[in-house]
């Protein structure tokens, strides 16, 4: 069986069970350098790299290679965490032949791919995602960065990577409630491009998610996570090499972000990304269709199939609708005071149009209304997951 492979913006996504096992082959053959230097994290580390070590010495046994394992976590995604690497990186003698690897989730991505941006100028960067929001968003696009005390993500720079090796099976020792929070953004690259795959993705999170409820593993290695790993994937980079930059289309990828960020910054982070994207694509999807932009029966069926892949979608129990449209005002799609949102027109559209852009905006009064209403429906628990 000829592994999925998708090749968007001149560099490969290769998506293939097994893969890590042939890091060495890949990555030398992508991005060939002197030097590889490997940033990992305490959790992945101890799992994923003697495998890519070991691919590495048994490929390209001349080459040199230099691992750095970094605590995990969000709090490690910052500047201090950057100047330790690349001092790292300046310390063991890399310089412009050297290719920085990232294996672990979008922390490690975003950072590594931050300290491969700026390392002399900028070297070649090979993310191996090992969370599933790794493999779906953070190392797709070129986004790399790290948080400051006032906000995530405020410094950073675009570097495309060379390639991308994305093996499912690396997700067998993932937590549960990752795989999870992954799923969120794989069903919302469903909702915004293809309605077929949203059903195919959402059939696949439901069994998933019964998998991991009843404790059995799930088989990461099989066609199916494979197939519908690389289409997420495909959607993503089918956007973003239509947008690189993010002035106009990228903008649909937000779709369920203007909630979920508020959800976030009003709950101090305790709530997972992808549990706060969850509630967000729900939530959004019932101000559109008050708002007589999205069809009627979008958020149920939104509803339906997150629900069924075990995520939240209700908004917080301790947070009210005041707070979160104060928290929605810090959102970089604000315009004229107004809230702007990425909508579904249904499921697999979505609203708006190239000469009128991808956002809609709102006054807050309408926003709250809606939001009140869901708030009365019933709450979800703080959904980190522990
Ligand atoms: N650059 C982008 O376009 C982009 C897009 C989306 C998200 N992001 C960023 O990604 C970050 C979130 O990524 P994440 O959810 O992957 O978080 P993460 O990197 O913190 O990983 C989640 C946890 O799982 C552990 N882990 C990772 N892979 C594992 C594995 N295979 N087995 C066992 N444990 C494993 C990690 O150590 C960590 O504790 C955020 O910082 C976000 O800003 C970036
Ligand atoms: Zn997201």
């Amino acid at each position: 069986v000829t592994p999925p492979s998708v090749d968007v913006l001149g560099y490969g996504v290769r998506v293939a069970a097994g893969s890590v096992g042939d890091a060495g082959g890949i990555v030398g053959g992508a991005a060939p350098a002197h030097t590889y230097a490997i940033i990992t994290d305490a959790n992945v580390g101890p799992r994923w790299l003697p495998s890519v070590m070991r691919s590495f010495e048994r490929t390209i046994p001349d080459v040199r290679v230099v691992s750095h394992q970094i605590r995990a976590g969000e709090s490690e995604k910052t500047r201090a965490t950057w100047s330790l690497l690349t001092d790292w990186m300046l310390s063991v003698g890399c310089g412009r032949d050297t290719t920085v690897v990232a294996l672990g989730g979008g922390v490690v991505i975003d950072l590594a791919g931050f300290v491969a941006a700026t390392f002399m100028r900028g070297v070649p960067f090979v993310p191996i995602p090992t969370t599933l929001l790794g493999m779906v968003d953070a190392a797709i696009g070129g986004k790399t960065g790290v948080d400051t005390p006032v906000g995530k993500n405020l410094v950073g720079a675009f570097h495309q990577p060379a390639a991308v090796l994305v093996d499912p099976e690396v997700l067998t020792t993932l937590p549960a409630f990752h795989v999870r929070a992954g799923m969120a953004e794989v069903l919302k690259h469903g909702a915004i491009a293809d309605r077929d795959y949203f059903n195919a993705a959402s059939a696949f999170a439901s069994a998933v998610h019964h998998a991991l409820e009843e404790g059995s593993s799930f088989p990461w290695s099989g066609e199916e996570a494979g197939e519908i790993i690389a289409r997420s994937i495909a959607i993503k980079t089918g956007v973003v090499a239509r947008d690189e930059r993010e002035s106009g289309l990228r903008q649909v990828l937000n779709a369920g972000h203007t909630v979920a960020h508020a959800i976030e910054l009003a709950t101090d982070y305790r709530w997972l990304h992808g549990a706060a994207v969850s509630v967000g694509l729900v939530a959004e999807a019932v101000i559109a269709e008050r708002s007589g932009v999205a069809r009627a029966g979008t958020a149920a069926h939104l509803r339906t199939a997150l629900d069924a892949a075990g995520l939240p979608t209700r908004l917080p129990t301790d947070v009210s609708p005041e707070a979160l449209v104060a928290a929605m005002h810090t959102d970089k799609k604000v315009r004229g005071g107004r809230l702007g949102f990425a909508f579904l027109s249904e499921i697999g559209c979505v609203a708006g149009s190239t000469e009128e852009g991808w956002t809609t905006f709102l006054p807050d009064r309408d926003v709250r209304t809606v939001l009140g209403d869901l708030a009365i429906e019933g709450s979800s628990l703080p959904h980190t997951g522990i």
